[in-house]
């Protein structure tokens, strides 16, 4: 059975059942700000879910196009993907988990004619706010699914918000428990590396996850609890690469269809095979495809939002092309390579896939450039007998070239690379990793847009923005948000009415102030109620954990406790205040009743 036989069943099936078909959205988001990518299907829908009437009705099918910038890192095994087609169907308050979970199987076992034996199911195991979800066990049960074919998971595997856990979810934010459905590979044995015993949410790839069917029934207040929504919703996703996986019982989707022609044209033009260099190709093969659809839907390479995350898959797929071979990773290869994408895709391309490819060539040209300008700031670093594993570093952080390539060019240069050249490496790798996950997973989570040394600039600022608002307004001002891009900061707070120019100009004059002390910043790791009892602002404290992060800004040759600034954050900050130049307040406004927005640029550097 092909993909697009998938397809066209699922569609039908639910039509079948009373479900309208709606268009799916582009996925660029064009009217939501909070997010840079459509990464599941219900995302256009969150009005709709929230109790809005959709003009099709309250039972909804589509198959929507989907990016998840957050987990470019996962790729390179049998099932992680970037892009891919979600299968979804939704009801607007209508139907619930008996229709859903008896539809979902019938659809599986009937249509797809997917073997029972092999499929398995999870179920919500209940947390301290939300109850065990013991309806859908007895559904499954009802349906026929022996009891071992069923398991329990926590909140980390069996709930679904577009932020995870309840505890990730911003206010406002809804998701709820889910069940999802696995396929079983009978011929792919455990891999004893990931525990004893195998099980459906095991990643040792015996196991696919092939269907979700959330039960988005909760939102995130204000106090951290969870509100219970007017309507009960069903959202279900299906990974379409997935599903064809598993009707064609091939273990690894980058077998299927749907890559198997970008795979097979990576090993004959690159004169490889897929057993050799499997990580890779899997790379190259998803990453080439995402940009493809991107650049479709007008997405340029750039050092900002999209088109930063455009910029990085495009080099992690010249880089990964230049491990396996230098020489035959040139143009041709990757005028090459989109067509086989835009081939597996004709609905999609008809006489799209020429601008593509100049697009393509043009930053591969410019990313040429930048790595022959890496290797002479290494070359120098080298002669100045720095540090190596520092160099090199710096390498992959300022032009995002990989330890393993940079090793191959030392090599050419007859340089060896220590124990201890690794380590420093991946010290550096391992907080680059974190912060840049924060930034990708979607702009509202951390609030931070890149982690650039400016963005880290931006966010000190933003600390002593908001005990500068304190200090001027009072401490009834709290923050309520924080946004960050290479351009400004943007703060909300708490306050009850427009400010006058008087405070704006003090505020501004007190954040400049504190810049020019260079005062120095600080990080100490506590427990929660210690920070909180020392005076650390901390509003969102439901998301901490026991041991907290503060930062502190103040003058070192003052004593404790007498910081200007006191904070629960991630970081990361600058070390001195006197680094971030001069801030200058650009607009005051109001967000929404008792909500005010700052937005600030930084002016100096
Ligand atoms: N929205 C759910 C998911 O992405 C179905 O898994």
């Amino acid at each position: 059975m092909t993909s697009k036989d998938i397809r066209e069943k699922y569609i039908s099936f639910f039509v079948g059942k009373r479900h309208k078909e709606i268009a799916p959205t582009k996925l660029v988001p064009e009217n939501d700000s909070s997010t840079l990518f459509i990464s599941s299907g219900m995302q256009p829908l969150i009005p709709y879910l929230l109790g809005e009437e959709h003009p099709a009705g309250k039972r909804l099918v589509n198959c929507q196009l989907c990016f998840r910038a957050e987990d470019i890192e996962e790729v390179g095994d049998n099932r992680h993907t970037t892009f891919f087609e979600m299968l979804g169907n939704w009801s607007l308050g209508d139907y619930f988990k008996e229709d859903q979970l008896e539809w979902c199987w019938e659809f599986l076992t009937k249509k797809l004619k997917l073997p029972k034996e092999k499929l398995y199911v999870s179920v919500f195991k209940g947390s301290s706010s939300v109850p065990k979800d013991i309806k859908s066990y007895e559904i499954w049960k009802s349906l026929g699914i022996p009891e071992d074919h069923v398991y329990f998971y926590g909140s980390d595997k069996n709930w679904w918000s577009r932020s995870g856990t309840p505890d990730k979810m911003p206010v406002g934010e809804i998701g709820g428990p889910d069940s999802e459905i696995f396929y079983e590979f009978t011929q792919v044995d455990h891999d004893s590396e990931y525990g004893e015993k195998c099980h459906p949410n095991c990643p040792c790839g015996r196991f696919l996850e092939i269907g979700n069917s959330v039960f988005i029934q909760f939102q995130k207040k204000d106090n951290g609890s969870l509100k219970e929504l007017s309507q009960k919703n069903v959202d279900f996703g299906g990974g379409l690469e997935r599903l064809t996986a598993a009707v064609n019982n091939t273990s690894d989707i980058f077998e299927t269809e749907l890559y198997k022609p970008i795979v097979e044209e990576i090993c004959e033009k690159l004169g490889t095979s897929y057993e050799k260099n499997k990580q890779y190709i899997q790379i190259i093969a998803d990453h080439i495809k995402a940009s493809v659809f991107l650049i479709k839907e007008g997405v340029m390479p750039s050092n900002k939002l999209q088109g930063y995350i455009l910029r990085r898959l495009l080099r992690r797929v010249v880089t990964k092309a230049f491990l396996i071979d230098k020489q035959k990773s040139d143009s041709k290869f990757f005028r090459s390579l989109i067509k086989s994408v835009t081939d597996i895709y004709p609905k999609h391309f008809e006489g799209n896939a020429v601008g593509t490819e100049e697009v393509v060539s043009l930053e591969i040209r410019k990313f040429r450039k930048t790595l022959e300008r890496g290797l002479k700031q290494l070359d120098k670093s080298i002669k100045d007998n720095e540090d190596l594993g520092l160099a090199v570093f710096n390498l992959f952080q300022s032009y995002g070239y990989p330890l393993e390539l940079t090793i191959e060019l030392l090599k050419e240069r007859g340089i060896k690379f220590t124990d201890l050249d690794m380590v420093q490496f991946e010290k550096g790798k391992k907080s680059h990793v974190e912060l840049s996950r924060t930034a990708s997973s979607g702009m509202f989570k951390g609030g931070l847009a890149d982690h650039s040394e400016i963005v880290t600039k931006y966010h000190t600022a933003t600390h002593l923005l908001h005990q500068s608002l304190r200090d001027v307004l009072g401490s009834s001002v709290f923050q309520k948000g924080s946004n960050i891009t290479l351009e400004r900061l943007r703060f909300d707070f708490s306050f009850e009415r427009k400010m006058t120019d008087e405070e704006i100009k003090q505020v501004e004059d007190l954040v400049n102030e504190k810049i020019k002390e260079d005062l120095t910043v600080t990080k100490e790791v506590m427990d929660k109620e210690k920070a909180l009892q020392s005076g650390a602002l901390g509003f969102f404290t439901e998301k901490y954990g026991d041991k907290v992060t503060v930062y502190s800004i103040a003058d070192p040759s003052t004593s404790s406790g007498s910081s200007f600034s006191r904070e629960i954050c991630g970081g990361p900050h600058v070390e001195r205040t006197g680094v971030i130049g001069k801030i200058k307040i650009t607009k005051e406004e109001s967000v929404s009743s008792g909500i005010r927005r700052i937005r600030a640029k930084i002016v100096l550097r």
